[in-house]
């Protein structure tokens, strides 16, 4: 899937290894439903459906949802291209209205020039017009203009800040596309992972949490509130969303990760699991191991990975000098696969040496 939002901790680059490990499991017990249980990006659940399974994605905030509905549960069927296009086009045509969005997002900070920003707020009033309560058509026209306005940002992919300088591709024009939807049914909820999970049966879970303390509501406010539009109260130089403060998930927090990662596996009825954690998080390989080894049959495979573009570019100040030292730009990525069936782990021994 090329258009996809910037998202950090996705799994962008290490999706053809889920997908093959996925491949492999499918060879020796066909799958037929998998969950996404913390979905984000929605790449991994749009890659499983793929795939040809039915999958549920699930995640805490509106933006990951919205992604999920249009990208996991929406069935291309019902909304091909040549449905879409007069649409979009439509949308596109609009003139620009600057508002709320423009003020706080172009000009008391700057993710947006403001004729993007512009853009941006007619096309998300119009939405709601167009799709006239139709959940999937709104999800599927909110996900296009999330796609559309992150390839015109100006950040280095998280919202915690914005660029001194205006990025290049800022300059660019915002333009909707249609967004790589899948034929087929599948299903996109929110919740949180540990109240949902106990509800949920799949042949196959696939786990992505949080790994350490930065909030994905904190790192993403803007398409929270781009999604809700909600215009809510916004506090420091990056406008987060004053809610931003309240939302802590327990993977976010060194005390509670443990417990909270003990409990979901407690609770999932599955017969194959697969969880990804790199060597930075709040838990180290051997704690994961051990949760997982009451749960089945362990394989713990691992990768090299690059850390974030930022941590790639540097620390700058704000007046745009390098200040810190960036210790290192990769990391351990790990995928672990814990199963029921002990023909799983055996075929999946020679992909761990
Ligand atoms: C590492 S990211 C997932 C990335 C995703 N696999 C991708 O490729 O884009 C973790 C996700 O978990 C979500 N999250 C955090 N706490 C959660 C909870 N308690 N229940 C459900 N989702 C949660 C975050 O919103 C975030 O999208």
């Amino acid at each position: 899937m090329g258009a996809v939002v910037k998202y950090i901790g996705s799994k962008r680059a290490l999706l053809p290894w889920i997908e093959d490990v996925v491949g492999r499991i499918a060879a020796i017990d066909p799958l037929r439903e998998a969950v996404d249980l913390f979905s984000g990006s929605a790449r991994v659940g749009h890659a499983l459906k793929r795939m040809g399974l039915r999958v549920t994605a699930n995640d805490l905030y509106a933006y990951a949802v919205t992604l999920a509905r249009a990208l996991v549960e929406a069935d291309a069927l019902s909304y091909p291209k040549e449905r879409l296009e007069p649409i979009l086009a439509r949308l596109q045509a609009l003139e620009g209205r600057a508002g709320w969005f423009t003020r706080t997002y172009c000009q008391a900070s700057r993710y947006f020039q403001p004729h993007n920003g512009a853009k941006i707020e007619a096309i998300r009033e119009a939405i709601e017009l167009e799709s006239a309560g139709d959940e999937h058509l709104r999800a599927i026209l909110l996900c296009s203009l999330l796609l559309a306005a992150d390839r015109v940002d100006s950040t280095t992919g998280i919202q915690m800040a914005y660029l001194k300088r205006w990025a290049p591709r800022s300059y660019h024009r915002l333009t909707l596309t249609y967004p790589p939807l899948l034929p087929g049914a599948g299903r996109a909820i929110q919740g949180d992972a540990l109240e949902i999970a106990p509800q949920l049966e799949a042949d196959l879970f696939y786990l992505d949490p949080p790994y350490n303390q930065h909030s994905y509501l904190g790192n993403y406010h803007l398409w929270e509130t781009l999604v809700r539009w909600d215009k809510p109260a916004t506090y420091g130089v990056a406008r987060k969303r004053a809610d931003v403060r309240e939302h802590k998930s327990p993977f976010n927090s060194k005390r509670r990760a443990k417990g909270a990662m003990e409990k979901l596996l407690g609770s999932l009825r599955s017969k194959h699991l697969l969880l990804s954690f790199n060597n930075e998080g709040f838990l180290s390989m051997a704690e994961l191991k051990a949760l997982l080894k009451d749960w089945g049959y362990v394989i713990c495979l691992e990768r090299p990975y690059r850390r974030y573009v930022g941590a790639r570019i540097g620390i700058y100040n704000p007046q745009g000098q390098k200040v810190g030292r960036v210790s290192h730009t990769e990391n351990r990525e790990f995928l672990f696969v814990a199963t029921q069936s002990k023909r799983v782990q055996q075929a999946l021994l020679t992909l761990a040496r």
